[in-house]
């Protein structure tokens, strides 16, 4: 599959590592031009502009900071008409009782990511877990996917059990905004010193 990776940080470098060892055609496009050749150089892809980026993927990953997106997204958006846009993206920020959403009260971050680029595809995945997880342990780990548009999943299910991880269908792109809840609420409970596994015990401990 013919991949854009549009940023060179961790998550770039962590699911971007999986996909090439997966045998994927790879374009790492970063505003600066070092840092993107630099991760080209460590996953054995090419290097370019985020625009090349965007350009040569069939599917995107937006490996962007929340805050960076939409800017960002929205400059790139005839470039990425057509394209399976992953969001992996946590709108989340530290509040006075734990991490909160910054989308509180309006639109997910994939609505706001897919308004930016409205002939996109977009695909809420990967967001629930740390970079260094998607790098080490992904063996079985279940990926939530939430998009509208079937094509772009079928891609994006491809590339989870390229991990050798699972997709797990998580509803239509209106549904993304509960990933993103998620992720505030386990992000917090692990930043706490919490286990948030431990709230969602198997359902076979049930006496119903
Ligand atoms: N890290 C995790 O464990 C994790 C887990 C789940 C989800 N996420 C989400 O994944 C996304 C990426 O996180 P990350 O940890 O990979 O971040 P990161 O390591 O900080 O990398 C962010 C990348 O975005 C680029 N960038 C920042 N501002 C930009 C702008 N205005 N224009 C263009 N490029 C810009 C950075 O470029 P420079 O190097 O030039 O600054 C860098 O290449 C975030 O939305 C985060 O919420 C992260």
């Amino acid at each position: 599959m013919r991949i854009g990776i549009l940023g060179a940080g961790g998550m770039a470098e962590a699911l971007g590592a999986g996909w090439a060892k997966a045998g994927h055609d790879i374009v790492v496009g970063a505003r600066h031009a070092g840092r993107a050749a630099d991760l080209a150089a460590r996953l054995g892809a090419r290097a370019g502009t985020l625009a090349d980026a965007a350009e040569h993927g069939e599917t995107v990953l937006a490996a962007l900071p929340h805050t960076a997106m939409n800017d960002v997204i929205t400059s790139l958006a005839d470039l990425l008409a057509g394209r399976a846009l992953i969001d992996c993206s946590n709108p989340i920020a530290p509040g006075p009782d734990g991490l909160v959403l910054t989308t509180d009260g309006g639109p997910s971050a994939a609505r706001r990511i897919a308004a930016a680029a409205p002939g996109a595809h977009v695909v809420k995945a990967f967001n629930l877990c740390a970079a260094g997880v998607w790098a080490a342990h992904t063996e079985g780990l279940a990926v939530p996917l939430c998009g509208d548009d079937a094509n772009a999943l079928t891609l994006v299910r491809t590339l989870v059990t390229d991990l050798r991880a699972v997709p797990l269908d998580a509803g239509g792109l209106d549904r993304a905004g509960y990933l993103e809840a998620t992720a505030a609420f386990v992000i917090g409970v692990w930043f706490a010193g919490g286990d948030p596994r431990t709230v969602l015990p198997p359902l076979e401990q049930s006496t119903h």
